[in-house]
């Protein structure tokens, strides 16, 4: 997918994610090597936006497996269309002589079964990245299901038969960790934690989706984001939630946090009963803003792209 570590880095930017060097060179060697690569970390840090990302830079397309609880092989792999079948059988009954046998055969082949997301990857020309997205919401027999395929890079289908892989695509599985993944697909793939950022490279996403405002306010937002996340909030904003926050104080015409805008601003940034009572607390809400300041001063002294 990539020639070398230096086109990733530089492909991945211009797709408008900012990778650490960790991130990128596990993406390097996970493609290199063709290992699935298991992403975990915290809500919104950029888990999923990473496989597309990658893709992006790749100039390919992404087949998703959404997980959730009860998705089955069917929806994984896909099913038989039993209403083209049917439509089928009733149109070669009309002809006088049908051929059961073949017709039988015909009936069980792709031409009639419609693939799902992990079908459609192994079939596409040229390698696409496969993201089997929240893991976690799954259970152990549905994993098991995954073995054969990042194995072996086939699937066995009842009644279809084995279909090996056009291409091998890169495969994405994201967990917010729910549920342990097992230790089978552990071992097939590489695993990489997508943390919160530093407070640079924060600041350098927030300057990549609000380029018009200030370096002091992409600053700003960095450590606003840092100082919440030393408050050890039951749910502390994730990276995704900075960038509602920065859109939001664009709407409000301002590029300052400020004390006195913490009834405003709550909702954004405390997502539970616990966390909002404790930066209602009597002058919680005005330390923060001093510390965001302080993180923010540093930040800047450090310089940021
Ligand atoms: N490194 C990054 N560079 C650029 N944007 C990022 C980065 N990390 C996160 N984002 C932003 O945060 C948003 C949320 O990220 P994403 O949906 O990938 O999180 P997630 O880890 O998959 O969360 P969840 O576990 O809730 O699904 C993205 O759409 C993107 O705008
Ligand atoms: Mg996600």
């Amino acid at each position: 997918m990539f020639a070398s570590l230096g086109e990733l880095d530089q492909r991945l930017r211009t797709t408008g994610y900012i990778a650490d060097s960790l991130a990128t060179s596990t993406v390097y060697l996970a493609t290199r090597l063709q290992k699935p690569l298991l992403l975990e970390g915290p809500a919104g840090s950029g888990k999923t936006q990473l496989a597309y990302a990658v893709a992006e830079a790749a100039d390919t397309a992404v087949e998703r497996l959404q997980c959730y609880e009860g998705v089955n092989e069917e929806k994984a792999i896909g099913k038989f269309d039993e209403s083209l079948q049917r439509l089928c059988v009733e149109l070669k009954a009309k002809s006088a002589n049908v051929d059961w046998e073949s017709l039988r055969t015909e009936l069980h082949s792709q031409h009639f079964f419609s693939a799902g997301p992990l079908l459609r990857a192994l079939q596409r020309d040229t390698p696409c990245v496969l993201l089997i997205d929240e893991l976690d919401k799954v259970d152990y027999a549905f994993e098991a299901l995954l073995l054969e395929l990042l194995s072996v890079w086939q699937l066995s289908i009842p009644k279809l038969g084995t279909i090996r892989a056009k291409s091998i695509p890169f495969v994405v599985l994201t967990s917010n960790e729910e549920r342990r993944i097992g230790d089978p697909l552990r071992r097939r793939s590489f695993y990489l934690r997508v943390e919160h950022p530093t407070a640079e490279r924060e600041a350098e996403i927030v300057a990549l989706k609000t380029p018009e405002s200030s370096q002091e306010f992409h600053a700003g937002m960095a450590g606003l984001a840092k100082a919440l996340r030393g408050w050890s909030l039951e749910k502390p904003p994730s990276v995704s939630e900075i960038l509602d926050l920065a859109q939001a104080l664009k709407v409000l015409g301002t590029e300052r946090v400020t004390a006195d805008m913490r009834d405003i601003l709550l909702p954004l940034l405390a997502k539970t009963e616990a966390d909002r009572r404790k930066l209602l607390l009597r002058d919680g809400f005005a330390s923060l803003v001093y510390d965001a300041q302080q993180y923010s001063a540093e930040t800047l002294r450090r310089g940021i792209a």
